[in-house]
C-alpha cells in the first residue's frame, strides 16, 4: 500500500445517508453491548476514594517496601498513561467497520483507561511519594546491576511496540493488522502484563496489611480490564474464525512481546534487595503463564465459526478460564 493508498483509508469516511446504524436499531444481545452495559452500571470515580489512611501507612513503611509499593504503582502509571493514549486508533478502525456497538464500548474503554491512570497519579500524590528520589535509587540500583537506565531512549513496550502496533490500523485495516493490534494490546499488555501485575499487587496487601485506598481502586481496575480483556478476546476469536491462518503469527507475536518486554524490563536479580526481587521474579513466570494459557485459548477459536463463538459465549467463557471474571 503506497502513501496515497493509506492516506484514502484515513480521509475517506464509507457513510451513506442511508446508512447509519442506529436507526435500525441497535444490538443489544451482543458480547460488546453486554460490556456496555456492564461498564454503564460498574461505573467509579476515582476521586471519591479516601487515602487518607494510605497516606498514614505511606508515612510508616521503611523505604525499601516503599520502593517496591513504587515499583509496582510506577510501572501501571505509566502502562495506563500508554494505553489512554493508545486505544483511539482501534476505536477508528471498527468505527470505520461500521460495527456501532463496539464502538460505543470503546468509548467506555477509553474513559475507563484515563480513571485508571488518574487514579494512580492521586494515589502518589495523595501519600506524598518523592519520584525523584525512587528514580534517583532505581538509577543508582540499575548501574550496580551493570543495566544501563536511558530516559531519551524511545524503544520500548510503551514507547515504541504498542503505539506503532495500534497505529498501524490507522492506514491498514487488514485482518492480520487488526489481529495484531488487539493480541499486542488486549492479550498482552492486558491479558498477562496487567493481569499478572494484580498478582504482584495482591502480594504486597498480603505482605504489607495496609493502604485501603490502593485496594479499593485495584477492585474497580481489575474489573475494568477484565471486561477490556474480554473485548479483546472476542474480537482476536472472531478474526481467527475468519482466518485460521493467522494463529501461527499471532502465537509468534505474543512470544516475541514477552521476550521484548523482559529484554527492555528485565527481572530484578538483586540479593540486596530481596522484596522487589521475589516480587519481580514471581511476575515474569505469570507473564510467561499467561502468554502460554491465551495462546490455547486463541488456538480454540480457529476450530469454530463466528456464529459458534457467539453462541457458545466463548470469549466470557475463556474469561471466566483465564481471570476468575464473572
Ligand atoms: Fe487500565
Ligand atoms: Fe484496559
Amino acid at each position: 500500500m503506497d502513501a496515497v493508498e493509506q492516506l484514502d483509508v484515513v480521509l475517506r469516511p464509507s457513510r451513506t445517508v442511508g446508512g447509519w446504524s442506529s436507526p435500525r436499531g441497535v444490538d443489544t444481545s451482543c458480547l460488546p453491548w453486554r460490556l456496555w452495559d456492564k461498564a454503564k452500571r460498574l461505573a467509579w470515580d476515582p476521586a471519591t476514594i479516601d487515602l487518607g489512611a494510605d497516606a498514614e501507612h505511606w508515612a510508616a513503611l521503611p523505604l525499601a517496601y516503599q520502593d517496591a509499593m513504587l515499583h509496582v504503582c510506577t510501572g501501571f502509571l505509566v502502562g495506563e498513561e500508554a494505553v489512554t493514549l493508545d486505544i483511539v486508533p482501534l476505536a477508528l478502525a471498527v468505527a470505520d467497520e461500521g460495527r456501532l456497538e463496539e464502538a460505543m464500548y470503546l468509548t467506555s474503554f477509553a474513559f475507563e483507561e484515563a480513571k485508571h491512570l488518574e487514579f494512580f497519579r492521586r494515589w502518589l500524590t495523595a501519600v506524598g511519594a518523592d519520584l525523584d528520589g525512587y528514580y534517583e535509587r532505581l538509577a543508582a540500583q540499575a548501574a550496580d546491576l551493570g543495566l544501563h537506565y536511558d530516559p531519551a531512549q524511545s524503544v520500548g513496550m510503551w514507547e515504541s511496540a504498542l503505539p506503532s502496533s495500534m497505529r498501524r490500523v490507522l492506514v491498514d485495516r487488514s485482518p492480520a493488522a487488526m489481529l495484531d493490534a488487539s493480541v499486542t494490546y488486549n492479550q498482552f499488555v492486558e491479558g498477562c502484563l496487567a493481569i499478572s501485575g494484580y498478582t504482584l499487587w495482591a502480594d504486597l496487601f498480603a505482605l504489607l496489611d495496609a493502604f485501603p485506598g490502593m485496594q479499593q481502586g485495584i477492585r474497580h481496575i481489575r474489573a475494568d480490564e477484565g471486561r477490556h480483556i474480554t473485548y479483546g478476546t472476542y474480537l482476536c476469536q472472531r478474526i481467527l474464525a475468519e482466518h485460521p491462518d493467522l494463529l501461527e503469527g499471532a502465537t509468534a507475536r505474543l512470544r516475541e512481546l514477552a521476550a521484548f518486554w523482559f529484554e527492555v524490563s528485565p527481572t530484578i536479580d538483586d540479593p540486596n534487595d530481596p522484596v522487589s526481587t521475589q516480587l519481580s521474579q514471581d511476575f515474569t513466570r505469570r507473564v510467561h503463564d499467561q502468554v502460554e494459557r491465551r495462546i490455547a485459548v486463541l488456538g480454540r477459536a480457529t476450530t469454530m465459526t463466528v456464529a459458534d463463538l457467539e453462541r457458545t459465549g466463548a470469549a466470557e467463557a475463556a474469561e471466566r478460564e483465564l481471570l476468575g471474571i464473572d
